[in-house]
């Protein structure tokens, strides 16, 4: 497994494998890695046979009083993990790399960030979407894959791959559970013993109303309220339960068409995010 630091080193490599017409399959990530990671590298590794993971804690994609500084970093470790998932290569750069002294282009969306995750921290989606660009720019990935807990992510990478032309096709890969159904993230080790016992009812209210919806309840609000009494009973602090429409992201007004719910929601200091997909249908997520 090759390491590369430099952006102008990945581009080199890069360049090559697209003049040779090579499949390139790119999981960018944030390091701190677990096994929801290293399933979208195996998923990778199905479209290509050369799979490059990014690690990259990027610093523009995290607000002024966000955990850019305590975010779990463990280079040794994700590099174990890349190379028995089977990555062929690491992009590993430093900030100053990706964002050198006077660096200042941002790509905005205009709607997609209105919402959920976006509407509490300012920037994020912004942040997301440029550094993704440059690690299109700069891996030349022909798939890249992205999982589905950060739901409002791959729809924002997917509409900027379909605005600007890009080369590459998204791969959505279904959330990777931990078996009491927690889905995996870095940010879970942040929790407490305590905390992590808790964890778990996110999902489990998410299933409750989806049993609700299945059972024939068709009233947003009414379904919205069950859900964020339960959490709140259970100790999280709710930022958001909204049911939306699964590519604008607008609330939904009816529970008859497909629909997603997603919430964000604090214990303690550790904010988790999840989402599910309402309308029964053969897929459990939301992987269209
Ligand atoms: O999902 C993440 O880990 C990050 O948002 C990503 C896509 C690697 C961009 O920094």
């Amino acid at each position: 497994m090759d390491v590369i630091r430099s952006a102008v080193r990945m581009k080199e490599v890069a360049q090559d494998w697209r003049r040779r017409g090579l499949p390139v399959a790119l999981v960018p990530t944030m390091g701190a890695l677990h096994d929801g990671h290293l399933a979208l590298v195996r998923t990778a590794g199905q479209h290509a046979s050369t799979v490059v993971a990014s690690l990259f804690v990027n610093p523009i994609q995290f607000g002024p009083r966000e955990d850019l500084a305590r975010y779990p970093r463990d280079l040794d470790g994700d590099l174990r993990k890349l190379r028995s998932a089977g990555a062929t290569h690491v992009f590993a750069p430093e900030a100053s790399e990706m964002y050198p002294e006077g660096f200042q282009t941002r790509v905005v969306l205009e709607r997609l960030p209105e919402h959920l995750c976006g509407r509490s921290r300012p920037g994020h989606f912004a942040g997301v979407a440029t550094v993704v660009l440059k690690l299109f720019h700069l891996c030349g990935p022909t798939v890249a894959v992205f999982g589905m807990k950060d739901y409002q992510q791959v729809l924002v990478v997917e509409r900027m791959v379909r605005d600007l032309d890009l080369d590459v096709r998204i791969v959505r890969h279904p959330t990777v559970r931990e078996p009491d159904g927690l889905a995996m993230s870095s940010r879970n080790a942040y929790l407490t013993p305590k905390e992590r016992r808790v964890a778990p009812e996110l999902y489990a209210t998410l299933r409750a109303l989806r049993d609700l919806v299945v059972a024939g309840e068709r009233d947003v609000s009414r379904l919205v309220t069950a859900g964020r009494d339960r959490l709140g009973k259970a100790g999280f602090a709710v930022e958001y339960l909204e049911v939306v429409d699964p590519d604008t992201l607008d609330p939904a007004t009816s529970l008859d068409a497909p629909c997603v719910a997603a919430v964000a929601a604090r214990l303690g200091s550790t904010r988790l995010i999840d989402n599910l997909q309402l309308v029964p249908s053969d897929a459990e997520e939301c992987t269209r």
